[in-house]
């Protein structure tokens, strides 16, 4: 575990529960996610159950449990989402940028995370980028926001 981590651990575990969720933004701050292990760790030292933590964590939208690249994407995968077509627009991403869910491209550039419902069920499917919304969102569409996306990471 990284030394600055541990500091965090250590410091709050004498603040109990109510501090979790400083603690967590310090942690994804560095990190950029929280993992299994870093999950496991927050749990011992500061004594909340691992599923609490998640359960609390994945209710906002700030947390990531999966590596992020510069451009985060995320498919919902939520019923309404998923009649109209996520599953398609899920599999050309894996085509296109060669990643599934939970993983980010070798250059850094792009990650994926499948989600559910992300409350605009009427415009599904629905994809959020960097906190940008795209809806009806369908095979075709993905392929052109990649494309754009890909030539803002040359021009940088
Ligand atoms: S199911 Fe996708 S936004 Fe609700």
């Amino acid at each position: 575990m990284k030394e600055e981590i541990r500091r965090i651990l250590e410091k709050s575990s004498r603040g109990g529960a109510d501090t979790l969720m400083p603690v967590l933004q310090e942690i994804q701050a560095i990190e950029g996610y929280l993992s299994p292990e870093i999950i496991s760790e927050v749990s011992k030292y500061m004594g909340i159950a691992e599923n609490r933590i998640y359960s609390i964590a994945s209710f906002y939208d700030q947390f990531s449990f999966v590596p992020r690249g510069r451009k985060h994407i995320r498919v919902c995968s939520g019923t309404a989402c998923h009649v109209n077509g996520s599953e398609a627009v899920v599999q050309e991403i894996n085509k296109q940028l060669g990643i599934k869910a939970g993983q980010k491209t070798k250059d850094g550039w792009f990650s994926l995370e499948v989600v559910q419902c992300m409350g605009a069920c009427s415009l599904g499917p629905v994809v959020e980028i960097n906190g940008k919304h795209y809806d009806h969102i369908n095979p075709e569409k993905i392929r052109n926001i990649i494309v754009a996306l890909r030539e803002e990471g040359e021009e940088i």
